[in-house]
């Protein structure tokens, strides 16, 4: 029997939507399948462009490039969308622009 997913409520403050997540996917894939334009680029850890501040609730973080997400950013509250996976209801704010 697979693992059971967990739900959690994803709010992006930049559109003003909360939607579903699970805690197997990225906040930038949710958010990205709910039709919000969250800006990103490489989608892999390793440009930056996805890089968000998180508001509210926590996240593990996916293997990354190490100058994609720097300790002091981490220690900023900053993580990446693309590498980001809720551990619990989480907000966040994008900060970058992405390809735009
Ligand atoms: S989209 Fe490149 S680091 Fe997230």
């Amino acid at each position: 029997m697979a693992p059971q997913k967990k739900l959690h409520r994803i709010t992006i403050a930049n559109v003003k939507k909360t939607i579903n997540g699970s805690d197997n996917d990225t906040v930038l894939h949710t958010a990205l399948m709910a039709g919000i334009d969250f800006p990103y680029a490489c989608a892999s850890g390793n440009c930056g462009s996805c890089i968000c501040r998180l508001d509210s609730g926590k996240v593990s973080l996916l293997p990354r490039g190490d100058a994609s997400l720097l300790p002091e950013q981490i220690k900023a509250g900053q993580t990446l969308a693309c590498r980001a996976r809720p551990r619990g209801d989480v907000t966040v704010t994008w900060l970058g622009r992405g390809r735009k």
